[in-house]
């Protein structure tokens, strides 16, 4: 019995493997019990699997109806979410830049005087002086910015001008006084101003995205400053750096003589 069983099962399986239902029509009871399971498990799959989509398909119809409405304004809802948050996330960028930077001039205002008492050259001192009363005025300027956010005046670590200071603290303390170290600290004070710069364009333009035309103007009245500053500091470093080649050069001669009457 079993090997029959099995040799008709084997039969009848056959046509369930070679996806034709030829068998089933003439194997036994048994063996269509048998096959049964294997044979139409791809029929049974198939029916189950067509018919279904009619039910779903009215049932997702009507449903989808339903949704229609309500995933649109729930769309319209998500899309009005995320714009919030969006303007919520830039107006947070341009909160922490603010206070970047408020950190970043009283720590400037602070460095300018020592800068200004180590340069020679007259004009860059007085440019150094100007320029350290001028970022006074933007502090103040910046703590009508924090009123205008609805802020506490309160500044936030800024590790990159705490950085461009401990230059320029290097090279006062590493040179001599006179024209090499003139150049060196309007090298430092231009990477200062461009810091500035990128701030205060970025933070305009940030103001300027968020209808913010108080801080807009505040940010752009200190950049014109800072760029300024910048074009004064390549005009002065012209006359700074013909004095430091001129000190080398004279260096070099005074070495020459000193050769000479050697030999
Ligand atoms: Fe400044
Ligand atoms: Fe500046």
């Amino acid at each position: 019995m079993k090997k029959s069983t099995s040799s008709k099962n084997a039969r009848s399986a056959k046509p369930a493997a070679g996806k034709k239902a030829a068998a089933p029509k003439k194997s036994s009871v048994a063996a269509k019990r048998n096959a049964a399971p294997s044979g139409r498990a791809s029929a049974t799959a198939s029916k189950s699997a067509k018919p279904a989509p009619k039910k779903s398909a009215r049932s997702a119809a009507a449903s989808s109806r339903g949704t229609a409405k309500s995933s649109g304004s729930r769309v319209v809802a998500n899309t009005r979410k995320k714009q919030s948050s969006a303007r919520e996330d830039l107006q947070e960028v341009l909160k922490d830049s603010l206070k970047d930077i408020y950190y970043a001039e009283k720590q400037l205002a602070k460095a300018l005087k020592k800068v200004s008492k180590a340069a020679t050259n007259e004009e860059l001192k007085q440019a150094f002086d100007t320029h350290r009363e001028q970022t006074e005025g933007q502090i103040e300027l910046l703590t009508q910015a924090f009123e205008a956010l609805e802020m506490r005046a309160a500044g936030k670590k800024c590790p990159a001008m705490d950085g461009l200071i401990e230059e320029a603290n290097e090279h006062i303390q590493e040179m001599d006084k006179g024209p090499a170290l003139d150049a060196a600290l309007i090298v430092g004070a231009q990477k200062i101003e461009h810091y500035e710069i990128a701030a205060y364009g970025s933070m305009r333009t940030f103001a300027r995205c968020l209808g913010l035309g108080e801080c807009e103007d505040i940010f752009n009245q200190i950049l014109q400053q800072e760029s300024e500053t910048d074009e004064l500091l390549t005009q002065i470093a012209e006359t700074v750096n013909m004095e430091a080649l001129d000190e080398d050069e004279a260096e070099e001669v005074d070495m020459g003589e000193m050769e000479e009457e050697a030999m």
